[in-house]
């Protein structure tokens, strides 16, 4: 679990982090005693000050109470491409954020500690398993994942009284729409395990709100690309998601020579230049659309939105953006339609306007990749070279 926090009406405050079981000291041979005491003398002054700020120690810490003006809000997946985001935001605009991601197993005991030591206002959930061809794939793992993680978010906030929650959800819990474009009126009739269990956490989240004062906001994202304009942050799937992974991820990496070349499945779809027909939207407005959305979530009410531009873009088009951001004139191939692919989806992104008063206001198909594309070219390897290493947990498959 990694604490991070800012008082809202009390400026910067002093960050706490705590990694479980990865504290170490280095220590070099030395004949002079004078200074090993001095190493020893700081070291200890060190472990009282890190003691100091930890949860367990006497004094209470200020991630463990309630405080007026104050929102503390818990960003499960926050590891994750959309949660590091969202979490660098909240920060951003002093909140007080807590962020937890299994990047080892976890269980349930875990994520009861994190509630009883902690005092949430709000939980962003982002944690989830989130490929759509690794759900075909994997389908159990995607069920389990998907629909146990909320019931454990749930239950624990229940438990703790924790007021809001806010969702993320998927235009997959759509499927294939006769008419477009899709409101949130549009029949949910997913075709994939992803989008199916997707659905079944709403329906899981619905039917709890019935007898519950908590205020629910349920984000059904369109395609997400781009990243932090300030370079801090990427999008860096692990290697063995490669073969699963979205448009942007597969565009760098054959601008990086890592594939050979793209290859565009079905030119013959009833649309402009005969690709499939996507609504991209960058990482910054969906971030944006969360926070808005923890400002206008209400006790007792549910609501849900659509977060994408309302524009399609063709998947032709999306290549050209690519080819012009990455400067590299990537191979393509054409072949024949993939089973399953619809021909066009794209949003009506009026309801999140009138109501959140959200547009999506940084996305732009060539830029957003141009972004993208300068934090691919610094990190080759992800964040494979970053120190870090967690252990915060909860129920993993
Ligand atoms: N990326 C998109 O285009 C897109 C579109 C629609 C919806 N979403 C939704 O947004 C959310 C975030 O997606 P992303 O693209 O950032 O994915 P991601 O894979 O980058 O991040 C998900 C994070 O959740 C963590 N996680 C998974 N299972 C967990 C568990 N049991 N306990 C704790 N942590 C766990 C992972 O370690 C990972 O860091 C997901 O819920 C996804 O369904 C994403």
């Amino acid at each position: 679990m990694l604490n991070l926090g800012r008082a809202r009406i009390q400026g910067r405050q002093n960050r706490s982090m705590s990694f479980e079981g990865s504290d170490y000291a280095d220590q070099k041979k030395n004949n002079d005693h004078t200074g090993k005491i001095v190493l020893v003398i700081s070291l200890t002054a060190m472990c009282i000050l890190v003691l100091k700020q930890s949860p367990t120690f006497d004094t209470p810490s200020v991630f463990s109470q309630h405080e007026p003006g104050v929102t503390h809000v818990l960003v499960t997946g926050g590891a994750g491409y959309i949660g590091s985001h969202a979490a660098l935001r909240l920060l951003k605009d002093s909140y007080r954020v807590t962020i937890v991601d299994n990047l080892s197993r976890g269980n349930l005991g875990a994520v009861n500690k994190i509630f009883s030591e902690n005092a949430f206002d709000a939980v962003m959930h982002f944690a989830a398993v989130a490929y759509v061809g690794e759900s075909t794939q994997f389908p159990l793992k995607y069920y389990h994942n998907i629909t146990s993680n909320t019931l454990v978010v749930l239950e624990t906030m229940a438990a703790h009284g924790v007021k809001t929650l806010i969702y993320s959800s998927t235009c997959a819990t759509y499927g294939e729409p006769e008419k477009m474009p899709i409101t949130e009126e549009t029949p949910q009739v997913p075709i994939n395990p992803y989008g199916k269990a997707k659905k079944m956490a709403e329906d899981i989240i619905l039917d709890f709100s019935k007898n519950s004062n908590m205020a629910v906001m349920i984000l059904r994202y369109f395609n997400v690309i781009g990243s932090d304009p300030e370079g801090r942050l990427g999008e860096a799937p692990r290697p063995e998601l490669r073969e699963h992974g979205r448009i942007s991820g597969a565009c760098f990496d054959a601008a990086r020579g890592i594939i050979p070349g793209l290859q565009i499945k079905g030119t013959d779809y009833k649309t402009l230049d005969g690709t499939c027909v996507r609504d991209y939207i960058d990482v910054t407005d969906l971030v944006d659309a969360h926070v808005k959305a923890l400002e206008k979530a209400k006790p007792n009410r549910v609501g849900i939105f659509n977060v994408g531009t309302g524009k399609g873009s063709s998947v032709k088009e999306f290549v050209e953006a690519c080819k012009k951001a990455t400067g590299v004139d990537i191979k393509v191939d054409y072949l024949e339609r993939r089973a399953g692919d619809y021909a066009e989806v794209y949003s009506d992104p009026r309801k999140i306007r009138e109501e959140l008063n959200w547009t999506a206001k940084h996305t732009n198909l060539k830029e957003s990749l141009e972004t993208a594309w300068r934090w691919q070219k610094l990190h080759r390897n992800g964040y494979e070279s970053s120190s870090f290493s967690s252990s915060s947990l909860f129920s993993a498959y």
